[in-house]
C-alpha cells in the first residue's frame, strides 16, 4: 500500500511527539529542561522567526526540522529522522521545505552547523548543495548552564 507522506508546520499541540522524535533519533544536545522544554519551544515559536516543520508518514511524525533566521541568514537546525525511516529521502525533503520557508522570509543565504563526526549529516547537506566555507572554523558559545 502507498504511504501517505506529508510535511506541515508543527505547533505546541505537537510538542510531545516532537520531543519523543528528537530523543528517538538520538539528536545531540536536546535540552528538555532548557531550550527544548514546552515553555522554551512556545517562546521560540512566538518570536515568529522560528518555524518547525514535521514530516508524517500515515499520520506518524517521523522527521522534523527547525528553520530560523537572524535577519541576515537562515539556519537549518535540529534536523532529525526516526531511525526506522532513514535513507528514504525524508531529511532531504525536510531541508527543501525549510529552505522554502526561509526564502519566503527573504533569506538568500541558508546555513547549517554539522558536528565534525556526523558523517551522515555532512553527506546529506553536501548532496543538498551546501558548501563548506571553512574547515577550520571554531564554534564557540557562551551559556548560562549545561541545561539551557
Ligand atoms: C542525518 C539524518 C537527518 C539523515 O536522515 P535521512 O532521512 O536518512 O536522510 P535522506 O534519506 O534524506 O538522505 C539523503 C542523502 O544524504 C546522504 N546520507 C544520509 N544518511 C547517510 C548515511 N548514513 N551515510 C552516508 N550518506 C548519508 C546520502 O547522500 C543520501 O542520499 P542516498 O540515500 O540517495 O544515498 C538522520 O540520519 C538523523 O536523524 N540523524 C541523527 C540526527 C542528526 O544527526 N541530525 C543532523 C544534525 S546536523
Amino acid at each position: 500500500m502507498e504511504e501517505n507522506v506529508t510535511v506541515r508546520r508543527l505547533g505546541m499541540e505537537d510538542y510531545d511527539a516532537l520531543l519523543a522524535l528528537w530523543l528517538r533519533a538520538g539528536l545531540h544536545s536536546v535540552k528538555p529542561q532548557g531550550r527544548d522544554s514546552r515553555a522554551g519551544i512556545a517562546r521560540q515559536l512566538a518570536t515568529g522567526v522560528q518555524t518547525i516543520l514535521g514530516l508524517e508518514v500515515d499520520g506518524r511524525l517521523v522527521g522534523a526540522v527547525v528553520a530560523t533566521h537572524d535577519s541576515r541568514k537562515g539556519w537549518i537546525n535540529r534536523l532529525a529522522v526516526d531511525p526506522e525511516y532513514r535513507r528514504r529521502g525524508y531529511a532531504a525533503r525536510l531541508i527543501a521545505a525549510a529552505e522554502e520557508v526561509l526564502r519566503e522570509q527573504g533569506m538568500r543565504i541558508i546555513a547549517a552547523l554539522v558536528e565534525s563526526d556526523n558523517a551522515p549529516s555532512y553527506a546529506l547537506f553536501r548532496k543538498a548543495g551546501y558548501v563548506e566555507i571553512d574547515r577550520g572554523i571554531h564554534y564557540l558559545t557562551k551559556r548560562e548552564s549545561d541545561a539551557v
